[in-house]
């Protein structure tokens, strides 16, 4: 495979491939995205806008997989459901253009649940089909895969190439013990004065239950709906950065760039691909 990934973020689909693909190039607007990527996959992305990238900045490449997770905000169910009008959108509408005129062999999407019902989606099957790519749609969660995190995602595989079916993996479910930190970050305790205001709304877990909310990009920052806080016999405290990239999947020598302030790598995993969703979803191509 000769990938490109758009919209990369931290790469989570580049750490998804099996060994013997390749990402040949990433394009992705966040320069802290960008910076995470380069540090853990060697290559740096383009920080092009993608709305108005010609056709050619991709072409170039010879890629034969289009490898995409596009924002999700127009999709999400707490968002404007705008679709396809949404500005936001404007990269994906782009990409289709040039899906239409230039196909490549394959193409695997991950966005919210909710984008299947969308115009979006309406417009990229449309796209597909009249060009006889074989297609595959799934909604899955890290909690499919024995995995103590919730993270509903929509997944579409489609190629010119028959897909394979991969069977659902066996798992044992892991207790959210086995994604702590062997040595806890004191700082991430919430002082007294945040428990008595916030208490009652936060998603409390345990060390030995199965179970975690989905991290969202604003845990660094907001309390109620933005994930999961774990009960100690010290208080309650965030999830750390290092547990929640576990939590995704991401491989233990992931790291973020020196520096960078805490709510933006909460920000980048908030925005991330859970890895063994992805790389189950990627073994369609083995056909
Ligand atoms: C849902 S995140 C993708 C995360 C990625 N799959 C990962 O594993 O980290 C969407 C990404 O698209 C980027 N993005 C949004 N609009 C863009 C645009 N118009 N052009 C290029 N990148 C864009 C954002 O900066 C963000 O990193």
């Amino acid at each position: 495979m000769r990938g490109l990934e758009l919209f990369s973020g931290v790469g989570g689909w580049h750490f998804a491939l099996p060994e013997k693909a390749n990402i040949v190039a990433a394009f992705d607007i966040n320069p802290a995205a960008n910076a995470t990527y380069e540090l853990n996959h060697g290559l740096r992305p383009s920080a092009k806008e993608l709305a108005n990238l010609p056709a050619e900045r991709l072409l170039e490449h010879q890629a034969d997989t289009w490898l995409m997770s596009p924002p999700c905000q127009p999709f999400c169910r707490m968002g404007n459901h705008q679709g396809l009008e949404d500005p936001r959108s404007r990269a994906f509408l782009h990409l289709l253009e040039i899906l239409d005129l230039h196909p490549p062999v394959s193409l695997v999407l991950e966005n919210v649940e909710g984008f299947q019902n969308s115009d979006a989606h309406l417009r990229l099957v449309k796209i597909l089909d009249s060009h006889g790519f074989h297609r595959a749609e799934h909604c899955l969660c890290p909690s499919h895969f024995g995995i103590p995190n919730q993270r509903p995602r929509f997944f579409l595989v489609a190629s010119q190439n028959p897909l394979a079916c991969p069977p659902r993996p066996e798992f044992n479910p892991m207790p959210v013990a086995s994604y702590l930190d062997q040595r806890e970050d004191s700082s991430l305790y919430l002082t007294e004065a945040v428990l008595a205001k916030h208490k009652p709304g936060l998603d409390l877990v345990r060390a030995a239950g199965f179970r975690t909310a989905c991290f969202i990009g604003g845990y660094g920052r907001r309390l109620v709906g933005s994930g999961s806080f774990l009960v100690t016999e010290k208080g309650i405290r965030r999830f750390s950065p290092s547990e929640v990239a576990r939590l995704l999947g991401l491989p233990e020598g992931f790291q973020f760039p020196e520096g960078l302030p805490l709510d933006k790598r909460y920000k980048l995993l908030g925005n991330g691909l859970s890895i063994p969703v992805a790389r189950w979803v990627l073994n369609h191509l083995n056909a």
